[in-house]
């Protein structure tokens, strides 16, 4: 008898993508093990009518190398993605989503967790979506702009909040005086901040310029790739 109900002869997934479901579920061996962690990473999609969206830029890169960096030492992660063309690390229990409020149910439906990290570019707002195309015809259309949940924020208040709580701050200004204002306005343990002006190239690149910014201050770290900061970062955890 196979999964799909039907009866004959089957064929199981490679060892390898066994493993990695068992990882998944169980996490691995390692410091972290036992511990949960939740992630968010990439952009969300916010619908304006059946073909529009409102959406911010990210390519996911830095949340994914740091799932994949936690289940390495053995944490049981939750990486909550929005859309991105990137492979699933292996280990990591993905849950795809495309909206802000989904992305928010999917990280309070994921708790309780030992720590979170918020690297997704959530939209700030959102629309009614038309339910059909809008036309061109009928001139540019008025948007009615809602503001979505911040869900870091939410997670600083919810009763379940993990013991940690990282987030990331964008930034163009003053990143430093930015991300310590932001720090105490979320409410979250930790920020990492990056200056993401277009002439950095870190948008969409492979490396990243980061300010640690916790209670104690603020530490500079030197260029590096995502996959070096996301092992920097694990290595604070
Ligand atoms: N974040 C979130 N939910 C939102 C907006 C942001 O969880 N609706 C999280 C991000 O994942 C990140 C942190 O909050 O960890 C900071 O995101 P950022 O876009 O820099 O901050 P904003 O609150 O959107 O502030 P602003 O755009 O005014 O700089």
């Amino acid at each position: 008898e196979m999964a799909c109900g039907e009866y004959g002869p089957g064929r199981l997934p490679e060892p390898e993508a066994i493993l990695a479901a068992i990882e998944a579920a169980l996490g691995g061996p390692g410091p972290l093990s036992g511990r949960h962690v939740i992630v968010t990473a990439g952009p969300t999609h916010e619908p304006i009518d059946p073909v529009r969206m409102l959406a911010n830029r990210s390519s996911g890169k830095q949340g994914f190398a740091i799932a994949e960096a936690l289940a390495a030492l053995g944490a049981r992660v939750t990486l909550v993605a929005g859309p991105v063309g990137l492979d699933t690390p292996s280990g990591v229990a993905r849950i795809n989503v495309e909206t802000a409020r989904q992305m928010d149910d999917a990280v309070k439906a994921a708790l309780p967790a030992d720590a979170a990290i918020l690297v997704a570019a959530v939209a700030d707002w959102r629309v009614e979506p038309a339910p059909f195309k809008l036309k061109k015809a009928d001139g540019p259309p008025r948007l009615d702009w809602q503001a979505n949940p911040d869900i870091l924020a939410g997670l600083d208040a919810d009763p379940r909040r993990p013991r940690l709580l990282v987030g990331f701050a964008a930034e163009t200004g003053d990143v430093e005086e930015e991300a310590a204002a932001k720090r105490g306005r979320k409410g979250c343990d930790w920020i990492l901040a990056n200056d993401v002006s277009p002439e950095t190239g870190i948008m969409g690149g492979d490396s990243n310029s980061v300010h640690l910014v916790t209670h104690g201050g603020v530490e500079s770290w030197p260029p590096q790739s995502k996959d070096e900061v996301a092992r920097a970062l694990i290595g604070r955890i």
